[in-house]
């Protein structure tokens, strides 16, 4: 069988570390959505998928999800800078608190135009939720609520990122042996 773990150079980030952060991020939102009577959170897939399952479960306030699809790559490590709708939500936005869970901000790109598209079926208030930023690779400013980690500029997989659609189940962050972006 081949093994994915075989893959993998390093673990940058643990699964201890990520389920501590994750806790700390969920009593933070509580904190700043304490008034808000709803909230919806909008995991962006695929990336997001596992953040916001543990992120969910971890709130101990009542909120609902939705899932959005979200094309920026095209298949390999840098950003084509084009975002596609694949999926659009089920619920209407307007005149809710919203929440946009994802996975990582590199460019910055995807949440700029997420965001613009978001803000304009006029929510009652939009935050954002990250679990990583690579700041060094900013091009485009968004406003972040919540931040799980700052990382360096290192391409990363697991707890949701893929290389290649591959890598997302590994239950940590990791960087990937050069020959395995073959
Ligand atoms: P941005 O639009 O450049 O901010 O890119 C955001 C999207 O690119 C993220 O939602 C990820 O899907 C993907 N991405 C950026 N950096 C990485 C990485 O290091 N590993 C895996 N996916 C990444
Ligand atoms: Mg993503």
């Amino acid at each position: 069988m081949r093994c994915l773990e075989d893959d993998v150079d390093h673990i940058m980030i643990s699964t201890e570390r990520l389920q501590e952060r994750t806790l700390e991020l969920a009593r933070e939102i509580e904190k700043k959505t304490a008034d808000y009577d709803d909230l919806l959170l909008i995991c962006v897939l695929k990336g997001g998928y596992i953040f916001l399952s543990d992120l969910s479960r971890a709130l101990r306030r009542p909120h609902i999800v939705d899932f959005m699809g979200v094309s920026s790559y095209g298949g390999g490590t840098e950003s084509s800078g084009v975002v596609q709708i694949m999926m659009d939500l089920k619920q209407s936005v307007t005149g809710r608190h919203i929440l946009i869970v994802e996975d990582i901000i590199d460019s910055g790109r995807t949440l700029k135009y997420l965001r613009s598209l978001l803000l304009g079926r006029k929510p009652a208030s939009l935050q954002i939720c990250t679990l990583l930023s690579k700041p060094s690779r900013r091009e485009v400013e968004v406003p972040v609520d919540y931040i799980g980690f700052e990382i360096p500029d290192e391409f990363v997989i697991g707890y949701g990122l893929d290389f290649d659609q591959l890598y997302r189940n590994l239950p940590y962050i990791g960087v990937l042996k050069p020959e395995a972006f073959k």
